[in-house]
């Protein structure tokens, strides 16, 4: 069952497609701690779109994972829990706050932040069946449009077609700042700078190095890189690319099929 409303998304492991009319989608993509979720969430308050953090859903189903303390190399045991789990996200009423996430009902919002799931998510994301299972749930959630999706293979495997593709970036000194202001806004104790930005690096390797879609531009993305650009700046770019598509090409739906 998949269900959705303006700042609610509730899915699980299956779903249909079928050749359908959609509104356009914006695919925001790029490394960790680039400002993807706080442009994707002002984007979507501005155009009245849904919008979805994937890197939620991988860290969810990692979450899991760790708990029920399951060898990383047991992929049909890991497999079955990803088919399992039935994710909720929830739009935050508070502004700059992410998505509220239940787990199987179980509120964990503040369970996938931590640091132990930070590290570990890389690894459970780089298998080909977790990534099977949850991009079929965007792909659902995102066919009939109206949404501004944001993770690492938006552009390049979930909506290849998406209308409006971004690949935000910035240096990973930058990167680092941001993530220890984010933690310690969180209430959260941030190490270092030098220490985040050498989990920033590796992290990026990971995504950028593994075997099924890997972290990459997609070649008809825009690429922003956010150093020495405001929110407001990123947010309006975005703003304007989508409403000039909207203009131009757009006859209000188009054709999609998603399989
Ligand atoms: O955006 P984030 O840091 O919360 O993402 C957590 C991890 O999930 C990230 O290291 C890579 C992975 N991810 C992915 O592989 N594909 C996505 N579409 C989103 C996230």
């Amino acid at each position: 069952m998949i269900s959705h409303s303006s700042n609610h998304l509730s899915i699980n492991a299956t779903n249909n497609q079928t050749n359908i009319s959609r509104k356009p989608i914006i695919a925001i993509d790029g490394p960790a701690g680039a400002g993807k979720s706080t442009v994707t969430k002002q984007v979507a308050n501005i155009l009245g779109l849904l919008f979805l953090d994937t890197g939620a859903m991988y860290r969810s189903i990692t979450l899991a994972v760790l708990r029920e303390g399951i060898d990383f190399g047991d992929q049909a045991k890991i497999q079955e829990i990803a088919a399992q789990s039935k994710i909720q996200l929830f739009a935050s009423a508070i502004a700059d706050q992410p998505m509220q996430v239940l787990l199987n009902g179980e509120d964990i919002t503040t369970a996938i932040r931590t640091p132990e799931v930070t590290a570990n998510v890389s690894a459970i994301a780089a298998q080909a069946a977790v990534r099977e299972i949850l991009v079929k749930q965007q792909q659902a959630i995102g066919r009939s449009g109206g949404v501004v999706m944001e993770g690492r293979d938006i552009g390049t495997h979930v909506f290849p077609d998406a209308e409006v593709k971004i690949f935000l970036t910035a240096s990973a000194q930058e990167r680092a700042k941001r993530r220890q202001a984010d933690m310690i806004a969180q209430g959260q104790i941030a190490p270092d700078l030098v220490t985040l930005e050498q989990e920033i690096v590796e992290r990026d390797r990971q995504d950028s190095t593994r075997d099924h879609a890997p972290l990459t531009q997609a070649e008809d993305a825009t690429l922003v890189n956010t150093d020495g650009l405001t929110i407001e700046e990123v947010v309006a770019v975005i703003v304007k690319m989508y409403e000039t598509i909207c203009e131009t090409k757009f006859d209000d739906k188009v054709n999609y099929k998603v399989d």
